[in-house]
């Protein structure tokens, strides 16, 4: 069956071009951003490549490592070597300096243990997936965009945001939510309970749609 939110993420063992990792391992207690491209040297996976590279600070800042596969790799070339090449263009044309890992995949096993090939659409490249993986190693996110549709990296920080705040409060986020911006109350929270866990105030828009602004800031 394929993975879902709430199961554990597939732990595996793989060379990347900053040397061998062991997935759950090289986690640690960081939140995950796995994601898979359908091919090294080509036009959209490449400004996507810069752009996790050129959003370092904020993966950071939300204690969040990226990391990639891409099992579409330049004949001729090991998968390393591919990657390594690739990455070099990628700075160059991206203004970026990739420094987190991109992992090699030559038989398929780590994809195909994601879903990360969805045979109707392609039967040998993935798709593009994300999966956001929380300290616990369970999957919090997943999300697919077809292979001629770059990802949008705001989104994919927005999600992390949300999902850092609702594992620490009693909270969830409407609708196109922002950093910074009012949440919702869960409706687990008795509404006589909203003072004192929220004491910055709170709105009732209807019994069961209660708005508090964000806790954590
Ligand atoms: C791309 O990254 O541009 C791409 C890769 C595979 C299929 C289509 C587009």
């Amino acid at each position: 069956m394929a993975l879902q939110i709430g199961d554990k993420a597939p732990n595996f063992k793989a060379n990347t071009t900053n040397g061998e990792i062991s997935f759950h391992d090289w986690l640690g207690d960081s939140w995950g951003v796995f994601m898979s491209h359908p091919a090294d040297f080509t036009p959209v996976c490449t400004t996507e490549i810069g752009k996790v590279a050129n959003l370092k600070s904020e993966f950071k800042k939300r204690n969040a490592k990226p990391l990639v596969v891409s099992v579409g790799t330049k004949e001729g070339l090991t998968p390393l070597e591919s990657h390594r090449a690739w990455i070099k263009d990628v700075n160059e044309t991206q203004k970026a300096h990739v420094d987190f890992p991109l992992v090699e995949d030559p038989d398929k096993d780590i994809a195909n243990s994601y879903g990360m090939i969805h045979p109707n659409a392609n039967d040998t490249l993935t798709v593009r997936s994300v999966f956001i993986i929380g300290p616990d190693k369970t999957i919090k996110l997943i999300i697919s965009y077809p292979a001629s549709t770059g990802r949008n990296f705001v989104e994919i920080l927005r999600v992390l945001d949300s999902l850092q705040l609702t594992a620490n409060y009693q909270v969830a986020t409407p609708a196109d939510w922002k950093y910074g911006e009012d949440c919702i109350v869960v409706p687990a929270v008795p509404t006589e309970d909203i003072p004192t866990k929220f004491p910055k105030g709170h709105t009732i828009v209807k019994e069961y749609l209660r708005t508090t602004p964000q806790p954590n800031i």
